[in-house]
């Protein structure tokens, strides 16, 4: 019955205002969010892990995407493979969630085993005219990006895709992704829907007021300001910021590191963007003195001021840092439910306690990170309430936010809702 009384999805998505943020129900519906994993987790690509998650042969790592389980693992010729976990006989989930070391995948229930090419070797009491050969585990269809992993489930996987990894191929190239260490992992459930967390990091309007230990590396003015309400010498420091900025960013580049802003946010699929963003104080890391975490710095990279390479998806952030990188992935868990999976990467050997201190390294994004939870809980509880309407954005800080939320808009339409 309630189901009857509410609108269609098509109905809200016609609701949406340009330069607003999204209809409650966008954010709250169970329907919603059903249709929001079918569009944007089922049908574009999406980050779900590292090669580096995997560094050994033999090493998988299970991640669950809504009642979608992948098993990402290095078989034994060191090739990254991603496989469906779910067994050819009756179906049952082959591994749990989390890491874990095989040498071949079997199956609990009835013993069916899978090399970890995921060709079926063993499948007892089937007889000797069983044809195994057709029973493989299913492969999925996956591209690495510097060592970042984007998986598609959909069979017409989105070819924009291309440009992301052209570009950032080149730009991670100096920092080893692929062969980087993960020194540590954090998963943390926001209470609130995936596109409010999503939006969140997309703006640093909050992060003055919100995030004392990021805001040390952090350059505020790189995240919008209002013009109209800066005193003059405050805007002579805002007009000298953009010009260094440009200074930078040529530097950079002629020094061989690509640095200019890229982005692909409109009448697209994949949706990113990415740019080299000068840190702040000491500027060399995103450490709450912004002083480097890991003296032994990643991939090849043997200078310290190559500022952050940030990059965003419509799973994920990201920033690359000369001595460390910490990269997040975002999952849907329900309609109020999102994990936030944090990992903190170094160089392959690097060692914790001589050449990093693991506070040091992970205390600035384990403090944002909690805090920006505690906002994205205030934001789905606020968004829950009949006395929200859709708000207006800062057309100088949140023009990012109007961008994905034309996006989704787009992208539901374009996928019949
Ligand atoms: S369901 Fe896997 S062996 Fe039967
Ligand atoms: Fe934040």
């Amino acid at each position: 019955m309630l189901n009857r009384l509410q609108s269609s999805i098509s109905s809200l998505l016609d609701a949406r205002i340009k330069g607003h943020s999204l209809p409650a129900g966008l954010y709250t519906r169970e329907d919603v969010f059903h249709a929001d994993l079918d569009v944007f987790f089922a049908n574009q690509w999406i980050y779900v892990g590292l090669e580096c998650d995997v560094p050994e042969a033999g090493d998988a790592v299970v991640i669950d995407v809504g009642t979608t389980s992948l098993i990402l693992l290095r078989d034994d010729d060191d090739e990254i493979r991603v496989v469906r976990n779910v067994c050819r006989h009756r179906g049952a989930r082959l591994l749990d969630a989390g890491p874990t070391v095989v040498s071949k995948l079997v199956c609990s229930y009835h013993q069916w085993t899978y090399e970890l090419s995921g060709e079926l070797s063993y499948a007892p009491h089937m007889g000797k005219d069983f044809d195994k050969s057709c029973r493989s585990l299913k492969a999925v269809n996956f591209k690495s990006i510097g060592g970042l992993i984007y998986v598609c489930l959909a069979e017409n996987a989105p070819p924009d895709i291309e440009r992301l990894k052209e570009i950032m191929e080149e730009r991670l190239a100096p920092y080893d992704i692929r062969n980087a260490k993960v020194a540590h992992q954090v998963d943390v459930i926001e209470k609130g829907n995936w596109k409010l967390t999503i939006e969140n990091n997309r703006e640093c309007y909050h992060c003055s007021a919100n995030h004392p230990e990021l805001c040390v590396s952090f350059v505020d003015l790189d995240f919008g300001y209002d013009p109209e309400s800066l005193s003059p010498e405050d805007r002579d420091e805002a007009e000298a910021h953009v010009a260094m900025y440009s200074e930078r960013i040529k530097s950079w580049e002629a020094d061989g590191f690509p640095s200019s802003a890229i982005e692909q946010v409109k009448n697209c699929n994949t949706n990113f963007r990415t740019q080299r963003l000068i840190i702040a104080g000491a500027g060399e890391s995103q450490t709450e003195d912004a002083t480097a975490a890991s003296s032994r710095f990643l991939g090849q990279v043997t200078r310290s001021d190559l500022g952050d390479i940030h990059l965003w998806g419509h799973n994920s952030w990201n920033h690359f840092m000369g001595d460390h990188a910490v990269t997040a992935i975002v999952i849907p868990l329900s309609a109020d439910a999102t994990l936030v999976r944090t990992k903190w990467l170094v160089h392959k050997d690097a060692v914790e306690g001589v050449d990093y201190d693991l506070g040091k390294l992970t205390h600035v994004w384990v403090e944002t990170t909690n805090q920006d939870a505690e906002l994205v809980a205030r934001a789905h509880a606020g968004v829950q309430d009949s006395a929200y309407e859709p708000g207006v954005y800062s057309k100088f800080s949140e023009g990012a936010l109007d961008d994905f939320a034309s996006w989704y808009v787009d992208r539901m339409r374009a996928h019949g809702y």
